[in-house]
């Protein structure tokens, strides 16, 4: 690679979202819920749930696939595979390892990025310092989890939040001006116990006291983790946008994390912006973690809300507390988000351990909806969701 290609360029994206969705309703039968409670507090209605023959690493590689199919790519031109998760595989080997045998890549160096919700976004910046440096010259980034077998289908509080999926870009580099601009990252940990999972690493193995106590489930405060997401968010934004040169005004849409419209609006109060500048999705997959921005980014293009010369902004927020904002100029031709749909996830298939078969990985409470024939996704009307124009607080601004 020579020296002047250190622009990086998103030149391909693809999600992927398993099939059968977990409705409002379906939780209302579980926990203690309404429909109208989960709605106005986070203005999710469905998110979808991984079947049972199907992993992070499997929903990773189809994503990750058709990424490669929009950038024009064979996989084996990808030198760096980067798979953000909190919900990986295995501890060991990375989601990415085995990620990378399923694309069909023989040559790519590829890692696991642990930041949360914020995983995607720092996955993305860096690959965009692998270009920058000359290491890399076609990175895959994807964002994959799949919640729903991290989650106490008893606790309402956290089990209506969360839904599988996996979304993923390709970056490449190019002497071409535009692409990645500036990032902002941050790391607070007083808020290392606000989003958790108590159980299963070094500091409280496995025991059957800890999966008595119900310790490999997600815990959150979620109190505490609203005021961090609407405290940070504008200002992670902010400084991204500073960084590139540009002001709020100058960008065309906003692609944030998905775990809350209430905290989506604070965002756009936050930087004095129409609720129009904020792509929103999350009341089809409710929040999944560190695949909900390349989801977001993923359908923003393919449904027509970004074209070439547009600024977006990547901004999320996640346990550690964690939280992360890119700016991107646009360069792809977005009617190439076709390619993705020459991938099909029967085609893609992940390593299996040699003699070795777990136990039906569906949650209990998740058996019978998963039983259930599969019905198509509903476009949904998010009018009655979305707030109407935030009124500007620029009480979070960056300073
Ligand atoms: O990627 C990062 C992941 N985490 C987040 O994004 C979480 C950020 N936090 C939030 O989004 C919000 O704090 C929640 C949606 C989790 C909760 O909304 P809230 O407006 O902060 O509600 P709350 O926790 O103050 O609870 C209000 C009431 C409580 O009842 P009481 O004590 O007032 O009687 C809760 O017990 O709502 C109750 N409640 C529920 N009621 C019906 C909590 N969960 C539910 C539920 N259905 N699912």
């Amino acid at each position: 690679m020579t020296g002047i290609e250190r622009h990086a360029h998103i030149t391909g994206w693809g999600r992927y979202a398993p099939a059968q969705v977990l409705t409002n309703a379906d939780l209302e039968r579980m926990v203690d819920t309404d429909d109208e409670w989960i709605v106005t507090r986070t203005g999710i209605r469905e998110r979808r749930v991984a079947a049972a023959h199907e992993t992070t690493a499997s929903m990773g590689a189809v994503a990750g696939r058709r990424a490669i199919a929009v950038a024009g790519l064979d996989p084996d031109a990808i030198d760096l595979i980067l798979v953000a998760t909190l919900t990986p595989d295995y501890w060991m080997p990375s989601t990415a390892a085995l990620v990378k045998e399923a694309i069909g890549n023989t040559r790519a160096a590829a890692m696991d990025v642990s930041a949360a919700c914020s995983g995607f976004v720092y996955a993305y910046s860096t690959a965009q310092a692998y270009i920058a440096g000359g290491l890399a010259r076609h990175v895959l980034v994807i964002g994959a989890e799949l919640l729903s077998r991290f989650l106490d289908y008893t606790d309402r509080s956290t089990c209506i939040l969360f839904g599988d999926g996996a979304g993923a870009v390709v970056v490449s580099a190019s002497d071409a001006p535009g692409g990645g601009l500036g990032v902002e990252l941050t790391t607070e940990p007083q808020g290392a116990y606000m989003i958790w999972l108590p159980a299963g690493g070094a500091k409280s193995p496995p025991s059957t006291e800890t999966i008595a106590r119900g310790e490999h489930y997600i815990r959150m405060e979620g109190k505490e983790t609203y005021r961090f997401a609407t405290r940070t968010l504008a200002s992670t934004a902010l400084a991204a946008i500073a960084r590139s040169g540009l002001r709020p005004d100058d960008i065309d849409l906003f692609i944030p994390h998905q775990a809350n419209i209430r905290i989506i609006e604070a965002v756009a109060k936050g930087l004095g912006l129409p609720m129009d500048k904020m792509f929103v999705n999350v009341d089809r997959y409710g929040n999944t973690s560190a695949a909900s921005v390349p989801i977001a980014l993923a359908e923003a293009v393919d449904s027509g809300r970004v074209k070439v010369g547009d600024r977006i902004v990547f901004v999320a927020f996640g346990a550690g507390f964690t939280s992360g904002a890119a700016v991107v100029e646009w360069t792809a031709d977005p009617a190439r988000g076709r390619l993705a749909e020459t991938i099909r996830p029967e085609d893609i298939s992940v390593r299996l351990p040699v003699d070795w078969d777990s136990v039906d990985p569906i949650p209990p409470a998740l058996a019978e909806i998963m039983a259930r024939p599969v019905v198509p996704g509903v476009e949904l009307d998010l009018s009655d969701v979305a707030p109407g124009e935030p009124e500007p607080a620029h009480e979070h601004a960056v300073r």
